[in-house]
Formats: structure tokens, C-alpha cells, sequence
């Protein structure tokens, strides 16, 4: 079996890194468009694994789609990474244009390959892909809440003082500010956080969360990567071994939580056949509010796309 990973940059070298640590497949192809990067990181990787112990061959190419033919898995993380001062949105033509390009090559010579989007402003991406694909919205779906939970995560891990390996969380939404964690859906084995925590706490804790990857932002001058990498292989690894993992997914929504036709992130079961299953949770009205105006502003940045006429078909 074969993963490619599209983009040499942070997110994609840390991704392909991480998949070659976890053996997931015998080869993991990285592709850039900037001559000799992913060759270069690739060579770099096949030299650690002799250190660390893998066999996985992570092999880098300047955009040569030949060389990811048959790939089981997609990770698309092409496009520019924020600077300070610019939001997720900011990026959409750009990065439109590259995941519709890159979509294309890569369903060009893996038809069957379930697509991880990375690239921002995501839940709009991930739309991109699943129409430049042609593909079902089962198939195409994008990384965000795993990376989101695992912040809300380490943030409750910090202030209680506990393992990040126990806290168990759900948070759903949009890949921006309107994101929305849910305490009431979160435990530290078990236990409800709402019975360790304070209630100014814990909304400390999930507007830190809904403003993380600014944090990160300004403290770097770019964007995060080894969440973000780590997150995109823990999605490959669940469809790779048919884990049916519960992970937040950014997904087409049909009518699920009586949202139409808007990318969003809600919980899923991840297997061999991309999305298995779409999970409704019950939601407070508050909640619900809450997920409806972040469906909406997502709703509004699909429609910067659909003005850009790239596409007739939908998806
Ligand atoms: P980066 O700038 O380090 O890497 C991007 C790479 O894509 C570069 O090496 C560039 O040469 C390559 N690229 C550009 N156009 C290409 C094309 N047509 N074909 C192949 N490769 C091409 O950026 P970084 O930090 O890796 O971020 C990548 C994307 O992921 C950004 O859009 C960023 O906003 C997004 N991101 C999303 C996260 C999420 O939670 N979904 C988290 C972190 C980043
Ligand atoms: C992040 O959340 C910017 O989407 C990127 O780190």
C-alpha cells in the first residue's frame, strides 16, 4: 500500500514523517512543486529510519504524479500557511486554485484514494477537493477537529495538571474562531470535566482553544505543524488499518444535524471506506446555536468559491 502526501512544506514533511514512523505502508510518496525539497526531506527521513528503526521508504518528487499511482491515501497539504495578521479566509484563492489543481493530478492516477485535506481556510478546501475530485463526500474530507480536540486537550491537561492521554473531548464546526468545543462531551477518564473545572475555566479554556492556531501564529510568524502533521497521519492510520476511529471530521453534511450541503466538522467513524458513518450527537439549544452560526459563516466562504466559478458540478 501506498500514501502520498501532496506539499513538502511544515505540515506535509512532519506528516510523511510520522507515517514512516508508524509503518503504516511500505511506501509514502511526498511531492512539492519546488524542485528538490520533498527529494531533499525525503532523503533525510530514509536516513533517520535507519536510527529509528522503520522501513517505511518515504520517497520525495518534484511534481511527478506518475510516481503516486495506486496511493491507498491522499493528504493534501499544498497551499501558503497564514502569516500574522491574516485569517484562515485570507488564503482561499490562492490555495483554491493549488488543492483544485493538485486534486486533479492526484484522482488522475489514484481514483480509488480516500483525500485528507490539510490546506486552509480548510472546511472550504475540503469542498474544493471534493469537487475537483469528482468524488463522493465520503471520500473527501478534511483534518481540523483532531488537531482542535488535541488542543483543548493539552490546555485542560495543563491546568489540571493530568495526562493529555486522558482527557477525551469532542468539539465541532468550522476550522476557525466560530469553532465550538463542548465541555458538556468532555471527560478526564470519565469523569466529567464539568466536575473538575469552574465554569470561568473552562470558558478560558475553550476560547484559547477557538483562538489556538492564532496563538501559534504570532508566537512562529506561520502556521503550526507538528499537530497539524500529526493529526492528517492519525486520520491516514484509522482508513489504512480499518480502525473505525471516532474522530471531529470536516465533512459534506446532507442533512445531518439538519444542516444541508455545508462542509463542517462533526464526529465520524473513519475506516477502509473514508467516512463510515456520520455520528449525531444530541446538542443543547445553546449548542446547536452555536453550531448553526458556525455552519453559516462556513456557508459564506463556500460561497467566495462558488463566485470564482471554477466548477460546474457539485458535490
Ligand atoms: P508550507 O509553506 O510550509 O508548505 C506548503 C508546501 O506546499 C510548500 O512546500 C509549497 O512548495 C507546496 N506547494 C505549493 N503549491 C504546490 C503545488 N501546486 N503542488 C505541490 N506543492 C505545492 O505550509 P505549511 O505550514 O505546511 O501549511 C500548509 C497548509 O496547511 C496551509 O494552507 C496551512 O494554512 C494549512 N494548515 C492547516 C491546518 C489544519 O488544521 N487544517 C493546520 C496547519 C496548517
Ligand atoms: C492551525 O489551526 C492555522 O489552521 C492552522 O494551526
Amino acid at each position: 500500500m501506498k500514501i502520498t502526501v501532496i506539499g513538502a512544506g511544515n505540515v506535509g514533511a512532519t506528516c510523511a514523517d510520522v507515517l514512516a514512523h508508524k509503518e503504516l505502508v511500505k511506501d509514502v510518496i511526498l511531492l512539492d512543486i519546488k524542485e528538490g525539497m520533498a527529494e531533499g526531506k525525503a532523503l533525510d527521513m530514509w536516513q533517520a529510519a535507519a536510527i529509528e528503526n522503520y522501513d517505511t521508504r518515504v520517497t520525495g518528487v518534484t511534481n511527478d504524479y506518475e510516481a503516486t499511482a495506486g496511493s491507498s491515501v491522499v493528504v493534501i497539504t499544498s497551499g501558503i500557511p497564514r502569516k500574522p495578521g491574516m485569517s484562515r479566509d485570507d488564503l482561499i484563492s490562492t490555495n483554491a486554485k493549488i488543492v483544485k489543481d493538485v486534486t486533479e493530478n492526484a484522482v488522475k492516477y489514484s481514483p480509488d484514494a480516500k483525500i485528507i485535506v490539510v490546506a486552509n481556510p480548510l472546511d472550504v478546501m475540503t469542498y474544493t477537493a471534493c469537487l475537483a475530485s469528482g468524488k463522493d463526500t465520503r471520500s473527501v474530507f478534511g483534518m481540523a477537529g483532531i488537531l482542535d480536540t488535541a488542543r483543548f486537550k493539552a490546555f485542560i491537561a495543563t491546568a489540571l495538571n493530568c495526562s493529555p492521554k486522558d482527557v477525551q473531548t469532542l468539539l465541532m464546526g468550522g476550522h476557525g474562531d466560530t469553532m465550538v468545543p463542548l465541555p458538556r462531551y468532555t471527560t478526564v477518564s470519565g469523569i466529567p470535566l464539568t466536575d473538575l473545572m469552574d465554569k470561568e475555566t473552562i470558558d478560558a479554556i475553550v476560547d484559547r482553544t477557538r483562538k489556538g492556531g492564532g496563538e501559534l501564529v504570532k508566537l512562529m510568524g506561520t502556521s503550526a505543524w507538528y499537530a497539524p502533521g500529526a493529526a492528517a497521519a492519525q486520520m491516514a492510520e484509522s482508513i489504512i488499518r480499518d480502525q473505525h476511529r471516532t474522530f471531529p471530521v470536516c465533512v459534506g453534511l446532507k442533512g445531518e444535524y439538519g444542516i444541508h450541503d455545508i462542509f463542517l466538522g462533526v464526529p465520524v467513524k473513519l475506516g477502509l471506506n473514508g467516512i463510515e458513518e456520520i455520528i449525531e450527537v444530541e446538542l443543547t439549544d445553546d449548542e446547536k446555536k452555536l453550531l448553526d452560526e458556525s455552519a453559516n459563516a462556513v456557508k459564506g466562504v463556500m460561497g467566495i468559491l462558488d463566485d470564482m466559478k471554477f466548477f460546474s458540478n457539485k458535490c
